[in-house]
């Protein structure tokens, strides 16, 4: 994958199709199995207002708490086992897809979403992690597997426009520099559309962050 087939949604955002080979895509499938099937896989998070998101996740790193929308290291919200650590293999690939678009990042979290036929998440902004991340527009990074997703990229205040941006199995999404707080979301999943040699039903979504930069407070 190389910079010239990124295709720049907006100032910081881009989108490259089909960044990981199915190959690769396979391997990071069989990673996911192997962390979901451990006692810490995943769950269904009830967000503070008490309802249900409409997606499981499984944290890597930290747990990211959806009562408090704080990082932790472990699953306050849930059963308080401690948060798996992030595969390096993993890592790589973000460290990759955002060195691609010019961006540097050393994740130490990812978040883990599966979408079933009826997954979505609303619009929000990745705006958790340390301020020295955030200021620093150190992206976040997005992988997809299986179904495709019709994925969002609004501005910066909720009703702002949003452009949207199909995510198919392989797609790496990059959300950096002065993109880093837009909202986002994913308004739906298309049902069987991913490829029938993964073996997915529905939709994975490996989102990896940097919760702070080397020798800022939070790092
Ligand atoms: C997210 O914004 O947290 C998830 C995005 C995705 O599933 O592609
Ligand atoms: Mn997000």
């Amino acid at each position: 994958m190389t910079a010239s087939q990124a295709v720049e949604i907006a100032p910081g955002a881009f989108h490259l199709p089909g960044f990981l080979p199915a190959s690769a895509q396979r391997r990071v499938l069989e990673t996911v199995d192997a962390l979901a099937s451990r006692p810490a896989g995943f769950y269904r998070p009830r967000v503070r207002g008490g309802g249900m998101m409409h997606c499981e996740m499984l944290c890597l790193g930290r747990h990211w708490n959806a009562m408090t929308y704080t990082y932790g290291p472990v699953r306050a919200d849930y059963d308080d086992r401690p948060a798996p650590p992030l595969p390096a293999r993993l890592a790589r690939l973000a460290e990759r897809a955002a060195s691609a678009v010019g961006f540097g990042l050393a994740p130490d979290i990812c978040l883990v979403n599966r979408y079933g036929r009826e997954g979505r998440m609303g619009l929000h902004q990745d705006k958790d992690e340390d301020a020295s991340t955030l200021e620093a527009g150190v992206p976040v990074v997005s992988l997809s597997l299986g179904d495709t997703a019709r994925f969002v990229l609004g501005g910066f205040r909720r009703r702002e426009p949003t452009v949207a941006v199909a995510l198919g199995s392989g797609d790496a999404f990059v959300m950096g520099g002065p993109s880093r707080l837009r909202y986002h979301g994913v308004a739906r999943i298309l049902a069987a559309s991913g490829p029938a040699g993964l073996g997915l039903e529905g939709r994975i979504s490996l989102t990896f962050r940097q919760f702070a930069l080397a020798g800022s407070r939070g790092g």
